[in-house]
């Protein structure tokens, strides 16, 4: 961990301290549970049994960038507030661009590539059965 001098804040003193992905990577067990969102690093080894979305959910984020995870279930904003209580310093600059692109890791409640065949698969059935209908009575 870096911590750059004349940065410190007293409502946010993580501010400043810098941990590299390589660090956050090591935090990925139970005993010591650290995640990404935002570029910022959240110690949740004390929050897992608490977690009101179980803490499988956040095991399989450790170490990593849950960001988009994060978003994607809608998070209140007291659990944004809440979720402020656990920063414990930010990602450091040089490893932004490794957290800034999906995985495809991500853990999301719907298979996302069954759901998206599935979204175009149905209307061009249906499209099809319709212009079949539509010919079948255009030459009656
Ligand atoms: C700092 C980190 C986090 C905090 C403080 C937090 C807090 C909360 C809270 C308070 C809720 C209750 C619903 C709400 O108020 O929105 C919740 C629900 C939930 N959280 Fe988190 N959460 C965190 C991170 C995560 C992450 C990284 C994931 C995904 C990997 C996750 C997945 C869920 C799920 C699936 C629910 C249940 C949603 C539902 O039942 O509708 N959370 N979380």
């Amino acid at each position: 961990m870096t911590k750059s001098s004349g940065d410190k804040s007293e409502k946010e003193p993580w501010r400043g301290c810098y941990y590299t992905l390589e660090e956050v990577q090591k935090h990925n067990h139970s005993q010591s549970t650290w995640i990404i969102i935002h570029r910022r690093i959240y110690d949740l080894s004390k929050f897992l049994e608490e977690h009101p979305g179980g803490e499988e959910v956040l095991r399989e984020q450790a170490g990593g960038d849950a960001t988009e995870s994060f978003e994607d279930v809608g998070h209140s904003t007291d659990a944004r507030t809440l979720s402020e209580s656990f920063i414990i310093g930010e990602l450091h600059p040089d490893d932004w661009g490794k957290v800034d692109k999906p995985t495809g890791t991500y853990i999301t409640t719907v298979d996302s590539s069954a759901s998206s065949w599935s979204n175009w698969v149905i209307p061009a059935v249906a499209a099809i059965i319709v212009a079949l209908m539509y010919r079948f009575y255009m030459s009656e």
